[in-house]
């Protein structure tokens, strides 16, 4: 379950409660479970804990000023909350959710909730009478109207002496529900198949053809689609990347290696996603020994290797297919024309190269524009992960309505159309 945290950016609140000692530990687990993590703290939260133990265990400056100089363009708040997938404040004090519920914007933990359009949870801290006065839970109520998420808290016996509710969850708790966050059931049941990365075409036993592919991308699918709750199978090839969790990972090297495993794949699949940079010529006949070099020019014949993904299309029919567009001009219209060449249901067209690279191959960051054949959308630049996400969201939206179109001209088609 914790390995839904792989990955992800989390930006951890810390208020001022005596429970802010335990934020250490949740710190820990989220980076055991693979997370990032980048720290904020109110001021009295450093009356608690100093930041020096939050920016060890984080590996991250801790974040402690709304107005900081040294911050992107004086904008902490903004870029932190665009950086985060999700925001947990633990422990979140009576004072924080208060603050909270009224929408401030005084410090720099308040401004980055507001900022953020991310999951936002709170793992309230303090005193029983505290939680359980009207004004607390007047304020929660209103925090949960808003979609803000609550964990805990729970009941014991507490710092001050007393016992009752107002405990802070234990770290594993709290975490586990973080991860639920981020699995969406959208593809439930579903299989999903992805290309990623690039291809290597041998010209001799040592030196190959290929591209600048990462692989980050269509990896960041593959992981968002398990979220999701498909079953995945990435085929990929040689990229520097971890595989992510609940994915099966199938490596190959040449293009023809990769188009044979994904046909084998197929009668396993209803979701084709072609995020792989695959080489479009292999060398017609690969050297058996180490060319060596002479003053004459090399001449190599290069063979034209099969679209994958276009194949993919044409033998079943029956699968959802989205592919990939880099382009580094006329982005948009070169992919409409991919999207009726291929006959597929989506192309995600992004903009690499160029002095102002935006985004795509070795960039952590990504912008892409989702073109079906009704319509198009653009997913704004930001982290990899994120946009992942977004995609999914939009393909789980999408594929049950295609599904039903595909249905319904299959049954025109051998029954006529009902009477009016
Ligand atoms: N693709 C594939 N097999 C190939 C080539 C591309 O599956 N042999 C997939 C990619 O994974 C991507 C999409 O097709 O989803 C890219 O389309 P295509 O026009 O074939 O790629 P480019 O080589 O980038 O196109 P061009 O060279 O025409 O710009």
């Amino acid at each position: 379950m914790l390995e839904r945290l792989a990955n992800k950016h989390i930006v951890l609140g810390v208020t001022g409660s005596i429970a802010a000692y335990k934020a250490a530990d949740i710190v820990r687990r989220l980076r055991e479970a693979g997370s990032e993590v980048r720290v904020v703290m109110t001021r009295a939260a450093t009356e608690f804990v100093t930041p020096m133990t939050f920016q060890a265990l984080s590996g991250n400056p801790v974040h402690l000023h709304l107005l900081d100089a040294q911050a992107e363009a004086a904008m902490g708040h903004i870029s932190l909350a665009r950086w985060a997938d999700a925001i947990l404040v633990a422990p979140a004090s009576a004072d924080f959710l208060a603050r909270l519920r009224q929408g401030r914007a005084d410090d720099l933990l308040s401004a980055v909730c507001l900022a953020g359009d991310v999951p936002l949870a709170v793992a309230p801290a303090m005193n029983q009478r505290m939680w359980s006065d009207r004004a607390t839970q007047e304020n929660i109520q209103g925090l949960k109207s808003r979609g803000i998420l609550l964990f805990g808290p729970e009941d014991g016996s507490q710092a001050c002496g007393e016992t009752g509710v107002g405990r802070l969850q234990e770290p594993l708790q709290i975490l586990t529900q973080l991860a639920e966050v981020f699995s969406s059931g959208a593809l439930d049941g579903l299989r999903v198949l992805l290309t990623a990365g690039p291809t290597r075409e041998p010209i001799d036993p040592v030196r190959y053809i290929s591209n600048h592919s990462s692989g980050k991308m269509g990896y960041a699918i593959a992981q968002a689609a398990a979220e999701a709750g498909a079953r995945v199978t990435l085929i990929s090839g040689p990229v520097a990347l971890s595989p992510p969790p609940s994915v099966l990972t199938l490596p190959v090297v040449t293009a023809l290696q990769m188009f044979e495993c994904v046909v084998q794949q197929l009668k396993h699949t209803d979701i084709f996603i072609a995020t792989a940079a695959v080489a479009d010529y292999r060398v017609t006949e690969v050297a058996p020994q180490k060319i060596k070099k002479t003053s004459a020019p090399l001449t190599l014949q290069l063979s034209l290797n099969p679209d994958i993904l276009g194949q993919v299309k044409q033998q079943a029919p029956h699968i959802y297919c989205v592919g990939f567009a880099a382009e580094t001009e006329q982005v948009v219209p070169r992919a409409r024309i991919k999207l009726q060449q291929k006959g597929v249901e989506m192309i995600a067209a992004n903009q690499v190269g160029g002095e102002n690279n935006l985004g795509g191959f070795s960039s952590d960051n990504n912008s892409l524009t989702l073109c079906t054949p009704e319509s198009e959308v653009t997913l704004a630049l930001a982290p990899k992960a994120k946009i992942a996400r977004e995609l999914i969201t939009h393909v789980a939206r999408s594929y049950p309505l295609w599904r039903q179109t595909r249905k319904a001209s299959a049954q025109i088609l051998r029954f006529g159309k009902p009477p009016l």
